[in-house]
């Protein structure tokens, strides 16, 4: 009989709790995992939650390419998350940490687009509200598709009044850039920079990649950019340039 009291008052509990998660995707580069000590602070427009020490016990957090989970629960609501920020702590703070992106709650992406290292804190952020399609086209050529380029876009505003930068292009799951594919990659929480004008991107790893065209989406907006001089990227200079922009 006892349990059927039992029940609902489980109930009322969680629903008073507001449960907060993060996904956190390290980069797979060399040297990108980590044994370092995090901590990590959520700041929405009602206020802000220590995260506290980013430990799954018992498992090894942070490697690379993996993508680890971290719950908490509050009592508090935060309202709508901007950002969330990694802070690094104690004696293994040396042990630098790249993070590709982070995922809250599964609907919002966050981002860094400041690519530096060594930092003690780093901030990922929404950037805006707007959501950007790229469909990339890699050229049908020898050698052209990549496996591993780490590129990332920036698109700038006509006259180059904002920019918004996304993540490293990656469809999880999805062997992206092959000999004459086209990858489409839907990008949320970028900011809107108006008009499109210009877009960079940047290569983080050595695999060379030729495309063809880029072509960016933004509501009914949309723009194609043509790789006319038919550049290769690849963070080996020997092989191609490490960042290239595109006006057309
Ligand atoms: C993006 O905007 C920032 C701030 O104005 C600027 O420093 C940076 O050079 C811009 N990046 C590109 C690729 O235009
Ligand atoms: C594009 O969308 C905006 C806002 O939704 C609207 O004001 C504008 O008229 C649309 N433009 C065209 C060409 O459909």
């Amino acid at each position: 009989m006892k349990f059927h009291f039992l029940v609902p008052c489980l109930m009322a509990v969680q629903v008073l709790g507001q449960n907060y998660h993060l996904d956190i995707v390290t980069g797979s580069r060399k040297y990108d995992d980590s044994d370092g000590t995090f901590r990590a602070v959520l700041s929405g427009q009602k206020g802000s939650l220590e995260f506290g020490v980013l430990d799954n016990p018992n498992y090894n957090d942070f490697q690379l390419g993996a993508m680890d989970n971290f719950q908490m629960s509050s009592g508090e609501d935060l309202g709508k998350i901007n950002c969330v920020t990694l802070q690094a702590r104690g004696s293994k703070s040396d042990d630098a940490w790249m993070v590709d992106y982070i995922i809250y709650n599964t609907d919002g992406r966050y981002l860094s687009s400041d690519t530096s290292e060594g930092d003690d804190e780093k901030d990922f952020c929404r950037q805006g509200d707007a959501t950007y399609t790229f469909e990339i086209t890699t050229a049908n050529e020898k050698w052209a598709d990549t496996d591993n380029i780490h590129a990332r876009i920036t698109v700038s505003s006509k006259g180059n009044r904002g920019n918004t930068t996304t993540g490293i292009l990656d469809n999880k799951g999805i062997d992206d850039f092959v000999l004459g594919n086209t990858d489409t990659f839907v990008i949320p929480d970028l900011k809107n920079v108006g008009k499109i004008g210009c877009v960079t991107l940047t290569a983080e790893q050595d695999d060379a990649w030729l495309f063809d065209t880029i072509k960016v989406t933004r509501g009914n907006q949309s723009k194609t950019f043509k790789n006319t001089g038919k550049v290769w990227l690849s963070s080996d200079l020997s092989e191609g340039v490490d960042y290239l922009e595109i006006c057309q």
